[in-house]
């Protein structure tokens, strides 16, 4: 079709689903509890002016099998017409605990908590970030907006990571040069969430030609939510947003920059000064690797994931 729009869109989903309560209102649009066929269901409701990412999510969703315990799982989406005013429509599965923002912001966390949600999202992004060959096969996807809002908490204690609105893949970089870009989507560095921007797409020395890179921003990005995460281990800290003690809400581009790349800052792992446990100190380091100013030396999402199993293992107290 001339729109571009996979053909398994379901331009039906809409008329079964009847929903119930907002629970989310931002830049994005709005997110309601819904249900369907007696099931709960979260609806995304894009604004018009997102169509892009509404599109781009589907997209990503109806061509890939994006089935895993740690991705927000899909039912479908929509596009109907309210008013004479388009609607754009994402429906998936429903978690009542939210976001892993507002999660933290309602409770503190035991270090066997803290680890299962670290270990959660980063085998979630772990499987974005993997090619898989065959039939049932994916290819490798950047996030390029991880971020605690970003991220739903399930009851089980474990996190899946949402909003694909920005994924790309290794085809959507490709010879996406500035200025010239050949492909469809040639994606915009300055897209995402400022506050997670990474050092290289501050200061504009990112590769937007190489997968790798944006591989390694979602590492970075990564790391600020595990420091949220950290702080939150009891005895907690209060739960704050990267850099909040350096940047304003609502930051600009030229904020982060002075802050991320001129004075290369980074939040302060959470520690005890007086009893630093092992697991905080194996994390504190963590952090510092994958936040660090030079992409190349982030660690990548399986290296993280054994650190943490490792971690967790030692963990007996
Ligand atoms: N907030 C945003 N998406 C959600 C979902 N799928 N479930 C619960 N809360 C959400």
């Amino acid at each position: 079709s001339g729109s571009g729009l996979p053909l398994m869109v379901q331009r039906t989903l809409a008329k079964q689903v009847s929903l119930i309560e907002r629970i989310g209102k931002g830049r994005y649009g709005e997110v309601w509890r819904g249900s369907w066929y007696a099931d709960s269901v979260a609806v995304k409701i894009f604004f018009s002016r997102d169509e892009a990412s509404w599109r781009r999510e589907t997209e990503i969703y109806s061509t890939v099998l994006l089935r895993h315990d740690n991705i927000l799982a899909y039912i479908g989406s929509d596009m109907t017409s309210r008013n004479s005013c388009t609607q754009l429509w994402l429906i998936t599965h429903f978690h009542p605990l939210g976001s892993l923002y507002e999660h933290l912001s309602r409770t503190t966390l035991t270090r066997h908590q803290m680890m299962l949600i670290c270990l959660s999202i980063v085998n979630g992004l772990l499987h974005l970030h993997t090619d898989i060959h065959g039939t049932q096969g994916k290819p490798a996807i950047a996030h390029r907006d991880i971020k605690s809002k970003n991220i739903l908490v399930k009851v089980n204690g474990e996190c899946c990571i949402a909003d694909l609105g920005l994924a790309v893949t290794r085809r959507h970089v490709a010879g996406a040069g500035a200025g010239a870009p050949h492909a469809p989507h040639a994606p915009d560095a300055r897209q995402g969430t400022r506050r997670y921007m990474s050092p290289e797409v501050l200061d504009l020395s990112m590769n937007l030609q190489c997968f790798e890179s944006y591989r390694r921003c979602d590492i970075y990005a990564l790391a600020l939510v595990f420091w949220e995460t950290c702080r939150r281990v009891r005895p907690a800290r209060e739960h704050r947003p990267p850099f909040y003690e350096l940047a304003p809400a609502d930051p600009s581009f030229d904020d982060m920059r002075k802050i991320v790349c001129v004075d290369n800052a980074r939040p302060e792992p959470p520690l005890d000064p007086t009893d630093p446990h092992p697991t905080m100190v194996g994390m504190a380091n963590l952090m510092r690797e994958c936040w660090h100013q030079n992409p190349s030396v982030r660690l990548p999402a399986l290296r993280i994931k054994k650190t943490l199993l490792k971690l967790a293992a030692n963990d007996n107290s």
